[in-house]
């Protein structure tokens, strides 16, 4: 079946619409050409070309003047349209490439929650056109997004034990401290052993936390059990249970940024603590990043060291020990 736009895309060329617009404007093959750098037997097959492909004429000659036909006219005002429309597009790759637009989709693992929206709102106030999704999710749920190419980049705790082809790399500490609440009698201790947290009431992360796992671990090499009175799945129920006097638990120092020096939490002096985790930012290998993707990964690298210096302060607000030193 003839089919007369697929007839034009096989047989115009946009160098052709280039050749007829650059004449219809000018009234002139000569000048076009001049304008164009083309010869102007070479001006006029790309006229006859595009002729012979609409099935009209396109200008008739008369006199030393150049009309445009009937159907010169309609080609001109499309070519206008489709040009002003290529225009625009290479004004916003233009932008995409200087990063002044563009859009980044983050997903990040829940501690992450902490400082994750902060970090993306500084990164925003430096790169005003570029727009952002942040998903919050638990470890499972942000390997299987990431397995199903669903966000640009991803921030983890730690990278993952099974077989995934990631590219990550480490941007800020991530320590995770003893809490308990300020009147605590181990809250001015000294070098508590593990031991002896043992004997408390933990409350625990629900499982599918990277944290829960780090714990339990670190109890099981050294030959303890915790005594777990709860878990809890977010880290702000943790928070509100030590406040509760329910227990001590271990949180991510990241957790506790926004407690002030009046806090009711305080920071144990544990042996072997604070356990050093590290952030990860990653993406699934072979993915194409785009150049605000890439500029989040460097960005995150200066950021992590204005976290470390929040973690700083934290630590020295929420330390009691050192009251009685
Ligand atoms: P979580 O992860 O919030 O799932 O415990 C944080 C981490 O892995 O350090």
């Amino acid at each position: 079946m003839f089919d007369p736009m697929l007839n034009l895309v096989r047989h115009v060329s946009l160098r052709q619409l280039q050749v007829f617009e650059a004449i219809a404007r000018l009234k002139s093959f000569t000048k076009a050409a001049d304008e164009l750098y083309l010869t102007q037997p070479t001006v006029s097959t790309q006229i006859k070309r595009l002729s012979d492909a609409i099935g009209l004429p396109l200008f008739e000659q008369i006199g030393r003047q150049v009309h445009l036909t009937e159907a010169g006219r309609e080609l001109e005002v499309a070519v206008k349209e489709m040009f002003g429309i290529l225009d625009r597009f290479e004004m916003k790759v233009a932008d995409l490439k200087g990063l002044k637009r563009g859009y980044l989709r983050l997903c990040v693992i829940s501690t992450a929650k902490y400082f994750a929206p902060e970090v993306l709102g500084r990164f925003c106030q430096q790169h005003a056109g570029v727009d952002v999704s942040l998903k919050v999710t638990n470890r499972d749920r942000v390997f299987e997004r990431l397995l199903a190419n669903k966000d640009d980049l991803y921030i983890l705790g730690q990278t993952p034990d099974r077989e995934i082809d990631l590219c990550s790399r480490v941007f800020a500490p991530n320590p995770l401290y003893v809490v308990a609440h300020r009147d605590h009698p181990l809250a001015r201790e000294r070098a508590i052993p593990l031991a002896r947290i043992a004997e408390e009431h933990l409350i625990m992360r629900e499982p599918g936390s990277g944290i829960r796992d780090v714990v339990l671990q670190t109890f099981e090499r050294a030959g303890l059990r915790p005594h777990v009175r709860m878990e809890l799945g977010s880290n702000e129920a943790i928070k509100h249970a030590i406040y509760g006097k329910l227990g001590l638990s271990i949180l991510s120092l990241h957790t506790l940024t926004q407690e002030g020096a009046r806090s009711q939490l305080a920071l144990l002096d544990v042996a072997g603590f604070p356990l050093q985790r590290q952030w990860h930012v990653a993406h699934a290998k072979g993915k194409e990043l785009s150049v605000v993707t890439s500029a989040f990964i460097e960005f995150l690298d200066a950021e992590g060291e204005q976290l470390t210096r929040q973690l700083d302060k934290t630590r020295a607000r929420l330390t009691r020990w050192d009251d009685s030193a």
